[in-house]
């Protein structure tokens, strides 16, 4: 492929990265607004408002397709940050020797392949813990309040973290996972609105502060949930 080729076709995977990646940000903030429902306590109702919600993201026509576009938003985020790695890699094969990172590449900015590998793999775990269940099974159903029949996938939530053998274990891999995540956001978000063009003096520093807080509120609040869940329920 010729250079200009190259480029171009390099500027076309990062818009697309960008475009999922700023979706997979919307996902996130509704994925967690329905998990905080695990923060409610048992006497509350909680598990008949998560497993309602369950009933809700599973059955719903709207978020079906929503979910659709996720799944594969997650596939093209990750094959064009794999190519893209390797793209870079083989412009420049050769490292410096006294590779001195400038103030704009962070240690963030630097690693995105890495913290997004660590991220894939979580996800590959998560889905086969809860997803894979509560769409295939198996799954214990029961009459909620309301009368009606709900899969229980509060239990099988809650029960990971609890669980006397690995449950501990689970709860420390959703931390390092967080993590990941939110050095992955540091870089990723702000990053997303300067590949799609938005450069602006008077908006990039704004969306620079978005990016921090999103990156650091979200994971902060997703990591709380299993540590709770073991330790306080
Ligand atoms: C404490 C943190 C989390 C908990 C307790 C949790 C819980 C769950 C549960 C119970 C499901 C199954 C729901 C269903 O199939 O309807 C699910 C699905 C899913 N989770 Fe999470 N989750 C957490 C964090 C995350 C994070 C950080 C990510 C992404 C990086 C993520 C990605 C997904 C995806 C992609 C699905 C499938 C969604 C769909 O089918 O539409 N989760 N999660």
């Amino acid at each position: 492929m010729s250079n200009s080729a190259l480029l171009k076709s390099s500027l076309v995977k990062k818009y697309w990265m960008s475009a999922t990646g700023l979706f997979l940000c919307l996902f996130l903030a509704g994925h967690l607004a329905g998990n905080l429902q695990l923060l409610i306590s048992p006497e509350n109702g909680a598990r008949d408002a998560f497993n309602m919600y369950g009933k809700f993201m599973t059955t719903n026509i709207f978020v079906k397709v929503l979910s659709i576009v996720t799944y594969i938003s997650i596939l093209f985020h990750a094959i064009d940050g794999i190519i893209l790695t390797i793209q870079n890699r083989r412009a420049r094969p050769v490292r410096y020797v006294k590779e001195t990172p400038s103030a704009s590449s962070s240690w963030a900015s630097r690693n995105m392949a890495l913290l997004g590998t660590v991220m894939l793999v979580f996800i590959v775990l998560h889905m086969l813990a809860f997803w894979k269940r509560m769409h295939f099974g198996p799954i214990e159903t029961y009459i909620a309040a309301n009368g009606e029949e709900l899969k229980d996938l509060y239990s099988i939530t809650v029960l990971s973290f609890k669980d006397a053998d690995n449950g501990l274990i689970v709860c420390m891999i959703y931390l390092v996972a967080m993590i990941a995540i939110a050095f992955h956001l540091m870089h990723g978000f702000q990053s997303a609105f300067q590949s799609v063009g938005i450069r602006h003096p008077k908006y990039t520093p704004l969306i620079k502060k978005v990016g921090y807080g999103f990156a650091l509120l979200v994971p902060l609040l997703f990591a709380i949930i299993p540590f709770y869940i073991r330790f306080m329920l």
